[in-house]
């Protein structure tokens, strides 16, 4: 699948050192319409660095939207080029991050107080690819937190080419606040999201921030086009289950538990078989039993250090039958 009509109902956030291809690959198996989103992938990084290894992705993983931090209207022109030849479905700019690193390089949350900056990046990389350009912002950033400076934006930015906004509904406090404590700190403002849908009614608009079960976000169809799920998503996946059926009216198929983890073990043996530590990929279904009984058995025996001579069939075989013993 390869759409410029993504259908924005659910995405599942960006998530640094989370939302690598293999929990993509799990999400997919929760999932089969949620929109999923890369990390952030910077500019330079991309241009100077690793590029194949950043951008290599499952094809099953589609609908796939890029995000990619910078403020250079030329460089992430060129990305959006890079990623959109790739085979991304959609090129999403970071101007929500609000840590030290990503505001030394001026780029992130801080860029909301630079609209023409930003109209100019909108600009240069909705005239270069085909594929839409969306952004993900906050409702404001420190002392500039009315609803009109979000509006600003919002009017400046969509004027630029960008008809597509996701908002974390609570603002960046760019001194003294970590990342974590940026989303967990300042207070969450679903009102002033609404109020932008209301205000410009043509843009698709998606909220970000706090929703943690499937009738929530159904709720909130209501007043958005769309809402993001970040940790939730990580820390209880399983919640995930009903989406399409709930969300999207598709109940063509919905797997247990086990059968997720089956399907996961088959391209975990896929994925290290390319080389792939199998660590790297099993730590993504950590969550998977979240709430049941033997969760905590589960997640031991996925902690559980890699013996000699095992291999991960047999890792993960071992673990399916021990979850397929408690749940039978
Ligand atoms: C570990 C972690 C890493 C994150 N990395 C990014 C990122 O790379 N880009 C981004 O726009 N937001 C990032 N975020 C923010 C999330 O995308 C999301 O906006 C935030 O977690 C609020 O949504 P939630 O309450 O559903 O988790 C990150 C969040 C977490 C927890």
């Amino acid at each position: 699948m390869h759409t410029n009509e993504i259908d924005r109902k659910l995405s599942i956030a960006p998530m640094m050192k989370h939302t690598d291809k293999h929990f993509r690959y799990f999400m997919r198996l929760l999932s089969a319409h949620a929109v999923l989103y890369t990390e952030m992938i910077t500019t330079g990084a991309l241009i100077h660095g690793e590029r194949k290894r950043f951008l290599n992705f499952n094809e099953i993983e589609h609908p796939l939207a890029i995000q990619l931090g910078g403020n250079n209207p030329n460089d992430l022109a060129l990305c959006a080029k890079i990623a959109e030849d790739e085979g991304y479905d959609e090129i999403n700019l970071n101007i929500g991050c609000p840590s030290d690193r990503v505001q030394n390089g001026r780029f992130g949350a801080c860029l909301m107080s630079d609209t023409e900056l930003v109209s100019d990046c909108v600009n240069r990389i909705q005239t270069t690819v085909k594929i839409p350009i969306t952004i993900k912002t906050r409702i404001g950033i420190d002392d500039q937190d009315s609803y009109s400076f979000l509006e600003n934006f919002v009017k400046s930015v969509s004027e630029a080419g960008c008809n597509t906004f996701i908002i974390h509904a609570r603002k960046a406090i760019l001194s003294g606040l970590s990342p974590k404590k940026n989303r967990e700190i300042p207070p969450l403002n679903y009102e002033r999201v609404y109020n932008i849908k209301r205000r410009f009614p043509s843009l698709n608009i998606s909220i970000n921030g706090g929703f943690i079960d499937i009738a929530q976000i159904k709720s909130q169809l209501e007043y958005v086009d769309g809402v993001m799920v970040g940790r939730a998503a990580y820390q209880n996946p399983f919640m995930l289950i009903e989406a399409d059926k709930v969300i999207y009216g598709d109940d063509s198929s919905s797997l247990t538990r086990e059968e997720i983890l089956s399907k996961f073990k088959d391209y975990a043996v896929e994925q290290t078989n390319h080389g792939f530590n199998i660590k790297s990929l099993t730590r993504h279904v950590i969550g998977l039993y979240q709430g049941q009984p033997g969760a905590r058995n589960y997640r031991r025996m996925l902690s559980d250090p890699i013996s000699e001579g095992t291999n991960t069939t047999r890792f993960l075989d071992r673990i399916i039958q021990s979850v397929s013993e408690t749940y039978t």
